[in-house]
């Protein structure tokens, strides 16, 4: 069976894609330094634990596993921290990436996946966030995914490395069969903490900015769940693998949903009230990202199937109730 080397196989987004590698037939070998990540979501393939920055055991693994393709997640991926603290996002996202790009050229791997994020387009009022868009990033954290960007068109031109680019969107949801789920220790993101405050794990959730110029004050995001798009990950894979061009695409599903209009579809999934505080707007946040593109479906194939509210709050829901790590 082929092998692929999943970089921050142990988080969120991570475990899901070795879920579906080894479904696909696939050895996910998980590189993880666990600093985000958790070890008991390592559970469909070898573990090597790792850090990207520590560039003799990235060419340790990569000779032991000979992969075929590299699947890239691992990175720090809030808005906020970065931030507080840019010099670790461009140290631990640009140089991290920048070793293991190097190491996949040095051993000769042909295929690279990079999850990039929306949050390189910036905060870009009544435009159509398409691949071509303008990447204007407002946070260091989207500042440091378009570096990424950048090295992988400059490794592709010098060395032939071709890569599929993922722009996601704002990803939910959970594994409908329980496996994995969304454990950030500390969590920043809107569902997960939304959920904790109707269980009453927190007091309350805070609504970050109420000023917005959207309909309700809120900002908007396009919400895309977390099995759909690693199913795009295995149709870039694929798309590899059948020798095609590299490639961006945006993996959003189009629709935008406010912060309230998120909270008040969870009542209806839990049929509980969530505890709201309104504070000040959160730095670094955009008022709305929503992809204006169907590159994805049209060229990759990818149909999103569990990418409506509904789905995502009600899987993270179950996981929320039944599935967490413990460090
Ligand atoms: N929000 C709140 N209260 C919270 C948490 C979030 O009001 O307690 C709001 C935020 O202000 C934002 C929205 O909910 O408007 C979504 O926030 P998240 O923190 O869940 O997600 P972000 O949009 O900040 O970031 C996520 C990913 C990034 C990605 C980005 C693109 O973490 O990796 O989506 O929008 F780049």
């Amino acid at each position: 069976m082929d092998c692929v080397l999943v970089a921050g196989g142990a988080g969120y987004i991570g475990s899901h894609a070795c879920k579906a590698l080894s479904k696909a037939g696939y050895i996910p070998v998980c590189y993880d330094n666990l600093s985000t990540g958790w070890e008991e979501a390592v559970k469909f393939g070898p573990f090597e634990r790792g850090d990207l920055l520590d560039r003799a055991r990235i060419d340790e693994v990569l000779a032991k596993h000979k992969p075929i393709a590299i699947m890239h997640f691992a990175a720090l991926s809030q808005v906020g921290e970065s931030m507080d603290d840019p010099g670790l996002y461009w140290r631990t996202n640009v140089m991290g990436s920048l070793n293991l790009i190097e190491a996949a050229v040095e051993a000769d791997i042909k295929n690279f996946i990079f999850s990039s994020t929306c949050a390189t387009y910036g905060d870009q009022d009544n435009v159509v966030l398409d691949e071509n868009s303008v990447q204007q990033p407002i946070n260091a954290y989207g500042a440091s995914k378009r570096a990424v960007e950048n090295i992988l068109y400059d490794f592709e031109r010098r060395y032939g490395l071709r890569h599929v680019i993922f722009r996601y969107f704002n990803v939910a949801g959970a594994d409908p069969e329980g496996e994995v789920g969304e454990y950030h220790q500390p969590e920043t993101h809107l569902i997960p903490l939304m959920l904790d405050a109707i269980d009453g794990k927190r007091d309350a959730l805070t609504i970050f900015g109420t000023d917005y110029d959207t309909p309700d004050g809120t900002c908007i995001r396009d919400y895309v769940h977390v099995c759909d798009l690693v199913d795009a990950h295995l149709l870039g894979l694929n798309w590899l693998k059948d020798g095609k061009q590299s490639e961006v695409f945006n993996l959003g599903t189009g629709a935008g949903f406010s912060v309230r209009a998120v909270v008040d579809h969870s009542k209806d999934v839990t049929n509980k009230a969530v505890p709201i505080i309104e504070r000040t707007r959160r730095a670094g946040d955009c008022t709305q990202l929503v992809s204006g593109s169907t590159k994805a479906e049209s060229e990759l194939g990818w149909t999103p199937v569990r990418s409506n509210l509904k789905a995502m709050i009600g899987d993270a829901w179950r996981w929320h109730q039944t599935g967490h790590y413990s460090k």
